[in-house]
């Protein structure tokens, strides 16, 4: 039977298309405590592409003892090959030999990762933000030199479990510091999902003012307190069209107390397609894939929309 699907009527607050950047594999597996195998996950990584999502970032060149579950990430790239895709397929880097493992295995693009606080630098990066800074900043020139697509994210955007409220000004001044390292996108990570419509928009116009416009911003929403997708659509209203989400509402992090998944692909797939907004993913195909993923992790998928259209 044919999976229903929303009816179109399209929103004209929002953009005529979206690019998804799928984190399933890295955001969504990292938290996962049972050990996926480097083929179900180059399956996954293979599943998600031909489902239509152009971006996915695949894996981390961590250090493995800090993320055991991806410590096979050079295997996974292997697996995939050559196939032309490697600048549709970034990785998570966040220091120089990390950069030295991910060349190795032939990446076309990659991302640091900072935070707007610094509790969450020292525990998930064991520096300081001005510590990590300069760690990034190796990172950035050695992969510009090599060509390769830089992404940086920052996390905490909207609260932080240990210091509670960040100052969107702090937030700014974080964001400007990554991305004059000379970074392609920008990536606000609201990690523990406190964040809130009125701060989406506070916190896009404050970085429009500082010179980095919606153009390049990505949005980066956990799902804790069910806001993940409103943001979304707060964002997408102030110009923004890159949106990470996660198959399955799969993720988190496993050093940010009380972060869970992410914003499910197929929850936004579902409100983008009703709004008439291009995202080139074939709900059916990804719905396919989550339930195919949701089995390999033996458990169901948390997102609405999948229990919806498969009666999980
Ligand atoms: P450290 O312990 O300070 O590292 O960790 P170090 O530079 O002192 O090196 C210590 C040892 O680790 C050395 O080995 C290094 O070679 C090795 P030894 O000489 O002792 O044998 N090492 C590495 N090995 C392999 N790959 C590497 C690597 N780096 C060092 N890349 C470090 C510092 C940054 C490495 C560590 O803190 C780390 O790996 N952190 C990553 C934590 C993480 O992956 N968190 C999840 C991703 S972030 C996230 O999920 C948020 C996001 O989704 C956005 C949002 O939601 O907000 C992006
Ligand atoms: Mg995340």
């Amino acid at each position: 039977m044919r999976l229903p699907l929303p009816q179109v009527e399209p929103d004209a607050g929002l953009p005529s298309s979206v690019t998804i950047y799928e984190v399933g594999p890295r955001d969504g597996l990292q938290n996962e405590s049972t050990v996926v195998p480097a083929e179900v996950k180059a399956e996954f990584v293979r599943r998600l592409a031909a489902a239509g999502l152009s971006t996915v970032e695949t894996t981390s060149f961590v250090d493995p003892r800090w993320v055991p579950q991806l410590a096979d990430a050079a295997e996974v790239l292997a697996l995939l090959g050559d196939d032309g895709l490697g600048p549709r397929r970034p990785v998570l880097v966040p220091n120089e030999r990390g950069l030295d493992r991910a060349l190795e295995a032939g990446v076309g693009a990659v991302a640091i990762f900072g935070s707007a606080t610094e509790t969450f630098a020292q525990r998930n990066l064991n520096r300081t933000v001005e510590e990590s800074v300069a760690m990034f900043r190796a990172v950035v020139d050695r992969s510009r030199s090599a060509g390769l697509w830089v992404r940086a994210y920052v996390s905490m955007c909207f609260g932080d479990p240990w210091e509670g409220p960040v100052p969107v000004s702090q937030v700014v001044d974080v964001c400007r510091r990554l991305m004059d390292l000379g970074c392609d996108q920008l990536s606000l990570g609201d990690t523990i999902g406190v964040g809130t419509t009125g701060h989406v928009h506070r916190l896009l116009a404050a970085l429009d003012g500082a010179g980095i416009g919606p153009d390049r911003v990505g949005v980066h929403f956990h799902d804790t307190y069910g806001q993940a997708l409103a943001n979304t659509m707060a964002a997408l209203r102030d110009g923004v069209t890159v949106v990470d989400a996660s198959t399955g509402g799969l993720g988190g992090c496993p050093y940010a107390k009380s972060a869970t998944g992410n914003l499910a692909t197929e929850d936004l797939v579902w409100a983008l397609d009703g709004a008439g907004v291009e995202t080139g993913v074939d709900l059916d195909a990804l719905v396919a894939t989550s339930a195919w993923m949701a089995q390999q992790l033996g458990r169901p998928s948390p997102s609405n929309v999948v229990r919806a259209l498969t009666g999980g």
